[in-house]
């Protein structure tokens, strides 16, 4: 050490003395006559022109000088010895390899997004998806790590993208740790909304995946692979819409594609080819999930009922809107699903029923309440008539017809003095004579049919 010291601080003084003359070059021959380009930090070894620190150092051919390599010593003290026996110190300094510099520890190093091969060169820092054995060697400037052997986002926190050929902070993920968010998203603190917040947010009409990604909304442009819908939405002709088209509709209180009855609340979907991930769907009002064999669809709940699809209340039942058994012709009045006026719910076939005086449609059979039948109002050809009994008359104030024993049909009905002349007053108006009689709604059927 010592010695290649002073060797060195001889190399030195050497390059301080350089004359204008001819000098060999590396791996040249030289000897006394014949000396080394001491300013390529050449000097003459075995006959032949070498750096002046052989292990520690490289002939670049580019710059035509001997470079140190990386981690190596770059600095050194020179010193000479005056005449006047004092000693004159100074600093000298070698080049480094490329893409190094001599740090102020006196060392060559890698400059940043380079890092040393075990030749003591400097090679640039491995992108997205370069091999590695460790973090070092993996661009730090885009937020590389080496995980299993290839420079890659932290998966739990980033994402590569592709677009800005960097790791990305999801969305939910700290941002400050990143250079950007994920596409779509935008760091609230950065933006100066806020001054706590540093967490990656969707931007508007964005959502946010399950992967922390942020996919395109509801009925927003797409393309199945460059822009893609959140997995909750498919991309169907160019627009996010809800998976299932013939089984869901899109809630816009919700911001969610509801199911219908029978329609799937927990499927398998398959999410950018790659991914397959469990979504679930809410069901329509009154329905819930229910598992069959593995299949998970929505149904009814006990006490609704399955009608076109959706989940009516039954007759009886307390009523807020209007999802009242509509198959029945069932209506939300007073609170509760309850028959119009002038029909009354037959339980048998669970639908309304038209009592005497009642509007009809002519072909709609069995309609009007049993012993009645649709007859053609005023003659008119509009389709509608009025239930009347179809053997006379009207009994009691129950506007029913009256049961004719045993067989049906045969008896004479029997007319009831208090009750006004039916017919009169539907040739006189129909509309005034539904709205002078109040009548109640949900009477038993069985009950009214039963001989008074
Ligand atoms: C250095 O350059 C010389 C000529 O310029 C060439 O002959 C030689 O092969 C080069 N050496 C290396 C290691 O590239
Ligand atoms: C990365 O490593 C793999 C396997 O070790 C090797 O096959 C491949 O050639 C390497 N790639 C580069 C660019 O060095
Ligand atoms: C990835 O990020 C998580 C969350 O910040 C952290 O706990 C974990 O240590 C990181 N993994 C690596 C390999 O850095
Ligand atoms: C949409 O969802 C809201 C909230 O659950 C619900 O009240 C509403 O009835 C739904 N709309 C439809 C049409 O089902
Ligand atoms: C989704 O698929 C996985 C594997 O294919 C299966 O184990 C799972 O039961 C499925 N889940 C549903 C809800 O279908
Ligand atoms: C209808 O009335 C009859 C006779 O009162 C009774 O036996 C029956 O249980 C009632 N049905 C309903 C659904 O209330």
């Amino acid at each position: 050490m010592h010695s290649l010291l002073l060797k060195l601080i001889v190399a030195l003084m050497i390059v301080s003395q350089v004359q204008s003359t001819l000098r060999a070059s590396f791996g040249e021959a030289c000897d006394k006559g014949v000396r080394c380009d001491s300013r390529s930090s050449l000097s003459c070894s075995d006959g032949i022109c070498q750096c002046i620190k052989p292990n520690e150092m490289t002939f670049d051919n580019t710059t035509r000088k001997c470079v140190v390599f990386s981690s190596e010593r770059c600095s050194y003290t020179a010193v000479e010895i005056l005449e006047t026996a004092q000693e004159k110190r100074w600093t000298e300094k070698l080049e480094c390899v490329e893409n190094a510099i001599c740090n102020n520890d006196g060392y060559c190093g890698c400059k940043s997004e380079f890092f040393e091969n075990t030749d003591g060169f400097c090679v640039p820092k491995r992108s997205f998806g370069g091999n590695c054995t460790s973090d070092g060697e993996c661009r730090l400037d885009k937020k590389l790590l080496c995980i299993d052997g290839k420079c890659a986002c932290n998966k739990t926190e980033a994402t590569f993208d592709p677009f800005h050929n960097e790791c990305a902070a999801l969305a939910g993920s700290d941002c400050m740790k990143y250079n950007r968010c994920v596409i779509n998203a935008y760091c609230p603190r950065r933006q100066g909304y806020s001054y706590t917040a540093n967490i990656c947010t969707c931007r508007p009409q964005f959502k946010q995946s399950k992967h922390g990604l942020c996919l395109i909304n509801y009925g927003g442009s797409c393309h199945p692979e460059s822009s893609p819908c959140s997995e909750v939405w498919a991309c169907i002709n160019g627009k996010c819409q809800c998976h299932f088209q013939d089984h869901q509709f899109f809630n816009t209180t919700l911001g969610k594609c509801s199911s219908y009855v029978r329609g799937p609340c927990l499927e398998n979907i398959s999410f950018n080819d790659k991914d397959e991930d469990v979504v679930s769907f809410t069901c329509v009002e009154n329905a819930e999930c229910k598992a069959d064999h593995g299949v998970h669809e929505c149904r009814c709940k006990d006490g609704f009922i399955e009608n076109k699809r959706m989940c009516n209340i039954a007759h009886g039942q307390p009523c807020a809107g209007q999802l009242c058994d509509e198959a029945a012709n069932l209506i939300c009045k007073n609170g509760r699903c309850s028959c119009p006026d002038f029909q009354i719910y037959d339980n048998s076939i669970s639908k309304c029923r038209g009592l005497v005086g009642s509007k009809c449609i002519l072909k709609e059979n069995n309609f009007c309440i049993d012993g009645a039948a649709c007859d053609s109002y005023r003659g008119l050809a509009t389709g509608e008539g009025v239930c009347r009994c179809i053997s006379a008359s009207v009994t009691g104030p129950n506007r029913k017809c009256n049961s004719n024993g045993p067989n049906g049909n045969s008896a004479k009905l029997e007319v009831s003095e208090s009750v006004p002349d039916l017919d009169a007053i539907v040739d006189n108006n129909v509309e005034s004579f539904e709205t002078t009689l109040v009548f109640e709604n949900s009477l038993n059927i069985t009950e009214i049919l039963s001989p008074v």
